[in-house]
């Protein structure tokens, strides 16, 4: 088992053209878009399809029955969709089937589309992820870090490097002993160091510090997110 990281949206912009065909990629945005995913997949949300853009998932709510439309730009709900960012909102009772598009997550996760397997990676669902890489056990992992904005996100590094320190026996490139390296340094104070991250401290400037400490919480989902042509469902 091999484990590589991908630290920053420069690094995602050039993984369609590598050949990630032997490769399990796992997307972490821990701040927000994997964890409301997670979160949704948790509270009976069946279908997730990240977009890139708002034109994609506007056009998709005519097109995809029953989907609602969520995500952020600048943090804050898109207008004329049904729902925002906050991990909380994809708890609500009905929801089946969510478009999203956000800054980074949803850019990350379709950046990977041409790997063997695409996962949701959060602090949410962490044992899950644990679980079911001892069960797969696949030969190459990419950790794939959302980032926000064009920089490389503290969480996302975090994040990974928690996933990298529960195999001990795995190789590991540069990137994936950094990120390591990272949750060793925080791993005691895990919403500490969320709320000291870029993404929390702009979350939190905006009244919405509550979904720092819901995405902070490690482990509480047993869900994985696979996305296959396009679309997130348990796996
Ligand atoms: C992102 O995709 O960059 C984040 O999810 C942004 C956010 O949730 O505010």
């Amino acid at each position: 088992m091999l484990f590589d990281v991908v630290l920053t949206p420069a690094e995602i912009d050039h993984l369609p053209e590598q050949d990630l065909a032997s490769t399990v990629c796992i997307v972490f945005d821990v701040l927000r878009a994997t964890s409301s995913m997670v979160t949704g997949l948790a509270h009976g949300v069946e279908e997730i399809r990240p977009v890139c853009t708002i034109e994609e998932a506007l056009a998709l709510r005519g097109e995809w029955p029953g989907a609602v439309l969520g995500g952020e730009r600048f943090g804050d709900r898109i207008e004329g969709f049904d729902l925002g960012n906050s991990p909380q909102e994809y708890c609500r009772e009905g929801l089946r089937r969510v478009v999203t598009t956000t800054t980074n997550g949803t850019v990350a996760l379709r950046a990977c589309e041409g790997a063997r397997e695409v996962w949701t990676g959060a602090l949410l669902n962490m044992a899950a992820l644990e679980e079911r890489l001892r069960q797969t056990a696949p030969e190459r992992i990419t950790l794939v870090c959302a980032g926000t904005f064009r920089e490389l996100a503290l969480e996302d590094a975090l994040a990974a490097g928690m996933l990298v320190s529960a195999f001990p026996e795995a190789q590991l490139t540069d990137a994936a002993r950094l990120a390591r390296a990272i949750y060793l340094e925080h791993r005691d104070h895990i919403p500490a160091a969320l709320r000291l991250a870029k993404n929390g401290q702009a979350l939190l400037a905006h009244g919405r510090g509550g979904d720092v400490e819901w995405c902070a919480r490690v482990s509480r989902f047993p869900v994985v997110g696979l996305m296959r042509e396009g679309v997130v469902r348990k796996g």
